[in-house]
C-alpha cells in the first residue's frame, strides 16, 4: 500500500484554498492553514510550520492577491508573495519536502500577442506581478526546480470568495433594474479559471510529483467584456438573474487603475495537460458549473 502524502495548504479561506479543501484526493492529508494560524508574511513562522508539520508538500495557494492596492503596499505584497515561498522552500530543502507554489500569468507583460509558454522569461508590469515573479525564483534558488512546482493561472473565480463573476452578477442585477448598460474592458485577454479544475490541476500536480514551471488556465481565450456577457447570459439561464444588462465594450484607458495589467496573457498550457493527464475544459463550460453552485438571490 502507498504511504499517506501530508500537504500544508495555505490559503485555506481563500478562493483556490476552499476548493483545495473541498476535493482532497485519496492518499492524501491535506492540513489547511488560514492567516490565524500561520502569517505568511513571518518567514520565521513560515518555517516553524514546516518544522511543526513535516508535509510531503506544502501548496502554497495563499497571497497578497491585491493587485492595485500592492502599488501602495509593495513591502506588504512581497512579504507574503516572495517571502512566503521563500521561506518554505528554505524550509522544505532541509527537511526534504516539495513546493507547490501557484503564481500568476500577471508575472509577463503581456505585449507578446500570442500564448505565453511556462519556460518563457518574465516582466511583471506591476507590484503583484513583480512579487509573484520574486517567489517563483526564490523557491527555485532555494529548493531547486527538480522539487518545486510553479503552477501559474489565470482569472481564477468560483461560487464563493471575491472574484469578477460574483461581482459581475451583482452589477448586471443593478444595472438592469436601473435601466443603465454595464461598461467592461474590452482589450484585455487572457483566459477564465474555474477554481475548481485549478484545485484537481494542483491535486495532480502533487499525486503525479510533476514539478518545474508549468501553466493552467480553463480552455479558449476571452476578453474581460467577453466573461461579462456569458456571465450574463448563463447567470440568466442559471435564474441567478431576471435578465442581464447591457454590457458596452470599453477601453482600458477608460478605467483607469494603480496597477497596469498584461493585455493578453494566455496561458499555452499543452505541456501541462500532458504531465497532469488532464483534458481541456472550455471555460464557458466551467462557468456554467461554478453558476450552478451559486446560491439564487431572494427577490
Ligand atoms: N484571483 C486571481 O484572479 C488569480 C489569478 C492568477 C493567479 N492567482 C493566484 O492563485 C492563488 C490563489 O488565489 P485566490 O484567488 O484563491 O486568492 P484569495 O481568494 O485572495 O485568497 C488568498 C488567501 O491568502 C490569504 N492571505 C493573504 N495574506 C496572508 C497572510 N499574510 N497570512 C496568511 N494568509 C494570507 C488570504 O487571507 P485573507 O482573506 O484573510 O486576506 C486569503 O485567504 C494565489 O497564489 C494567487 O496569486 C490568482
Amino acid at each position: 500500500m502507498s504511504r499517506v502524502l501530508r500537504v500544508l495548504v495555505t490559503g485555506r479561506d481563500g478562493q483556490l484554498g476552499r476548493a483545495l479543501l473541498e476535493a482532497v484526493p485519496e492518499g492524501v492529508e491535506a492540513i489547511g492553514s488560514g492567516r490565524a494560524e500561520l502569517d505568511l508574511a513571518d518567514p520565521e513562522a513560515c518555517r516553524r510550520a514546516v518544522a511543526l508539520h513535516r508535509p510531503d508538500w506544502v501548496l502554497n495557494a495563499g497571497a497578497y492577491t491585491a493587485v492595485d492596492r500592492s502599488e501602495s503596499e509593495p513591502e506588504q505584497a512581497r512579504a507574503v508573495n516572495a517571502g512566503a515561498p521563500a521561506a518554505f522552500a528554505e524550509a522544505l530543502a532541509e527537511s526534504g519536502g516539495r513546493l507547490l507554489q501557484v503564481s500568476t500569468d500577471f508575472v509577463f507583460d503581456g505585449s507578446q500577442g500570442h500564448p505565453y509558454a511556462p519556460d518563457q522569461p518574465l516582466a511583471p508590469l506591476g507590484v503583484y506581478g513583480g512579487s509573484k515573479a520574486e517567489g517563483e525564483r526564490l523557491a527555485i534558488e532555494h529548493l531547486g526546480a527538480d522539487r518545486t512546482c510553479v503552477l501559474r493561472t489565470s482569472w481564477v473565480y468560483g461560487p464563493v470568495g471575491a472574484n469578477f463573476c460574483l461581482t459581475m452578477l451583482r452589477l448586471h442585477r443593478l444595472r438592469a433594474e436601473a435601466g443603465q448598460p454595464l461598461g467592461v474592458v474590452a482589450d484585455q485577454v487572457g483566459c477564465p479559471t474555474a477554481t475548481a479544475g485549478l484545485a484537481a490541476a494542483c491535486w495532480a500536480a502533487i499525486t503525479r510529483g510533476v514539478t518545474g514551471r508549468h501553466h493552467w488556465s480553463d480552455a479558449g481565450a476571452a476578453s474581460w467584456y467577453d466573461f461579462a456577457m456569458a456571465i450574463g447570459e448563463l447567470g440568466a439561464a442559471a435564474g441567478l438573474l431576471q435578465r442581464p444588462a447591457e454590457v458596452v465594450p470599453i477601453a482600458t484607458s477608460d478605467y483607469p487603475t494603480p496597477a497596469r495589467r498584461p493585455a493578453y496573457s494566455l496561458l499555452d498550457c499543452r505541456t501541462t495537460r500532458t504531465a497532469l493527464d488532464l483534458p481541456p475544459r472550455h471555460w464557458r463550460a466551467a462557468l456554467a458549473d461554478v453558476l450552478a453552485r451559486v446560491p439564487v438571490p431572494a427577490t
